[in-house]
């Protein structure tokens, strides 16, 4: 099962996961990340500025997990325009060495496949971030989607339109389509971080870690990975059964053991 750390806050949630990206790094330059949006990953993007400073990121590559399809790149919500923003920008990472994927209409037939290449011939990715949805997707495989699901493109629920309605002027403008990494190109990744704050992630948060393992809930797909970790508030954490269990696990941990 997936590991869970239950953190104060957002910030040490960043500070966590942001320490262990840095350690991978210093190790091997050449670490491949894969990269979520959203709001989740925030805290950690901005706990790595400050960890990554003189440290050689020339040749870190990253991957995206998902993009809206049809939107305009120069779109300041497009996660081409986000992941530059939050991610390429601050770290000072090389652009052409973050991929993210192609959401244009020209050819969105093999953007899916152009983009699974992409990341095989990267060597696969190292350190997955996750974020959660509330109906449990997560890229945006939205409940249905295939375990052995590659890239692909997908249809948004109207859940997950209204979530994401908060970064567009209004919940007509959320696109309906998107091309997101699939269930099987996350679970290649060597190690899933997973992050959820909030409430209103609970539910989603607790399928996830504790209920069965099904397409009805995307995110339950990290209980077969042999390296998951859930880092969550108190509140996103407020739905386990088996909290407390996770607290003592995780404060009598072997630090050799690492994240
Ligand atoms: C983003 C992504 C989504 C989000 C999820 C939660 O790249 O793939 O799965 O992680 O929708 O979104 P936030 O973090 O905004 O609550």
């Amino acid at each position: 099962m997936a590991e869970v750390v239950i953190v104060r806050d957002q910030a040490e949630a960043g500070a966590i996961v942001a320490d262990e990206i840095a350690r991978i790094v210093r190790l091997d330059p050449r670490v491949v990340l894969g990269l979520a949006t959203g709001s989740t990953p925030l805290p950690v993007y901005e706990a790595l500025r400050a960890r990554l400073t003189g440290v050689d990121v020339s040749q870190l590559r990253g991957f995206a997990l998902d993009e809206y399809v049809g939107i305009d790149p120069a779109h300041p919500e497009s996660y081409r325009a986000v992941i530059a923003r939050e991610v390429v920008e601050p770290l000072g990472l090389d652009p052409a060495r973050v991929r993210v994927p192609d959401g244009s209409l020209a050819g969105i037939e093999h953007a899916g496949e152009d983009y699974e290449r992409a990341i095989v011939e990267a060597g696969g990715v190292d350190l997955q971030i996750l974020g959660i949805g509330t109906d449990g997707h997560i890229g945006f495989n939205e409940p249905g989607s295939s375990f052995a699901s590659l890239t692909r493109v997908k249809t948004l629920t109207e859940q997950t339109r209204e979530d994401n309605a908060r970064f567009f002027d209004s919940v007509h403008d959320v696109p309906r389509h998107c091309i997101t990494q699939g269930l099987g190109t996350i679970m290649r990744a060597r190690h899933i971080v997973l992050l959820a704050f909030g409430a209103g992630k609970a539910e989603a948060v607790a399928g996830a870690v504790e209920g069965p393992v099904t397409a009805s809930l995307p995110g339950s797909a990290i209980q077969l990975h042999p390296h998951a970790t859930v880092v969550v508030d108190e509140s996103a954490a407020s739905a386990l059964a088996h909290a407390d269990y996770y607290r003592y696990a995780f404060a009598n941990k072997p630090e050799w053991q690492g994240l």
